[in-house]
């Protein structure tokens, strides 16, 4: 069955391509709960994919040739298979951004010894764009989905997220880690996941009950977030070579406790210190928070989020004085247990937990608050726990 939203999409893609559709693709955005910035340190983390989207329809194009229509952008664009690495369309016009992600994992999938199909697609997405909600890597699963459907191979999850990922590192130039591309194409229905980035292995754990999961976007745009990521990235590096010396047998710093880093932290300059002090906290945070979630307890688990944003405010420093005035007014209201930033920073949204009973009113309250503050209104919405990307045939 389709739903509604995708009956719009049918018509467009008609109306678009004069053709009917053969696929139907969709992935997840993610929120991540915590572990913020760890997922490159060879941390753990936990995110959930949840119900906002990108849904695609698609169909195999006798061309090499990719023709694709952004349909909240109300943007087409056509692209050679042949031609990728110029990241130009076939006018020879430079891609607009969103069409680096499709051709991005073009590209990775072709490197991979994939032969692709030209395809015809038409997507839309509920995601908000550039929030820190994962949409571009949603984007980037979403199209990858299609080009395994349509070639009739299916990568094992991990592998294709890892494409996915390839494709933001070396295509669009973002050094993200693995965090979003796992979590749209692993997500399960009301469960949070626990990922080991060291060892790949994950778990779906069960979120508490009686919770639910508030989504604030402060409509705070995130600029220049690429390359202070980028940096933050490097200055993690840094710090690992530096600490080498005291402990060679470290490759991350993940391999460090917080009580081993306090040992040798005094070794390092200030701004690297804040960072790699957040990152090992960091880690300990999630493996603290696995154990809150497993004996029920809310308390402990949102003190952990908030301890979280704290550190993403103060070593870190990827916060925003907007998601600080959030977290900070979220905890003074009734029924939330924990509040942070959520992604990358520097603007976006914020995660909270609160009991379900009050969230209503606490989504009002928060609005009310915010505008007060800022004359801008912020988008709160709550979230439930997805499944990951999927495709049939229609
Ligand atoms: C972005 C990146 C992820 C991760 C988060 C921060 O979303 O894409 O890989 O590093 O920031 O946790």
């Amino acid at each position: 069955m389709i739903d509604k939203v995708d009956w719009n999409l049918t018509e467009i893609f008609y109306e678009i391509f004069q053709a009917k559709p053969e696929l139907y693709a969709r992935a997840p955005g993610r929120v991540n709960i915590l572990g913020e910035h760890v997922d490159y340190n060879q941390g753990v983390v936990l995110p959930m994919a949840i119900d906002r989207e990108v849904t695609i329809l698609a169909r195999k194009n006798t061309q090499p040739i990719c023709r694709l229509f952004a349909v909240d952008l109300n943007e087409e664009i056509e692209f050679s298979l042949r031609d990728l690495d110029q990241k130009k369309d076939l006018n020879g016009k430079p891609f607009p951004r969103w069409a680096l992600y499709p051709a991005g994992v073009a590209k990775v999938l072709q490197q991979k010894g994939y032969d692709l199909d030209g395809i015809e697609a038409a997507f839309q997405s509920t995601i908000p764009i550039g929030s820190g909600l994962s949409s571009s890597a949603a984007l980037e699963v979403g199209f990858a989905m299609v080009w395994s459907a349509l070639g009739g191979w299916k990568e094992d999850s991990i592998r294709l997220a890892q494409d996915c990922q390839q494709a933001e590192n070396e295509y669009v130039g973002v050094s993200c880690g693995l965090l979003d591309q796992f979590s749209s194409v692993c997500g399960v229905r009301d469960h949070v996941l626990f990922f080991d980035i060291r060892n790949l292995e994950w778990q779906a754990l069960k979120f508490f009950e009686n919770m639910q999961i508030v989504i604030v976007d402060s409509k705070v745009e995130r600029s220049l977030t690429s390359s202070q990521y980028n940096q933050r990235r490097e200055t993690c590096e840094q710090a690992v070579k530096l600490l080498q010396k005291f402990k060679p047998e470290i490759e991350s710093l993940r391999d460090l406790s917080p009580i081993e880093f306090a040992a040798y932290s005094e070794y390092l300059p200030e701004e690297i210190r804040k960072r790699a002090t957040h990152i090992v906290k960091e880690i300990a945070r999630v493996f603290s928070a696995v154990s809150a979630l497993q004996h029920s307890d809310f308390r402990s688990f949102g003190a952990l989020m908030y301890a979280s944003h704290y550190s993403l405010r103060d070593d870190y420093e990827v916060s925003h004085p907007n998601l600080d005035y959030l977290v900070d007014q979220a905890h003074a209201i009734p029924g939330c247990f924990g509040a942070k930033l959520t992604g990358a920073g520097f603007g976006g949204c914020t995660v909270n937990i609160v009991t379900q009973e009050q969230s209503e009113q606490f989504m009002k309250k928060l609005h009310q608050a915010y505008w007060r503050k800022y004359k801008v209104e912020p988008s709160i919405f709550s979230v439930q726990a997805s499944q990951g990307a999927s495709w049939r045939r229609i």
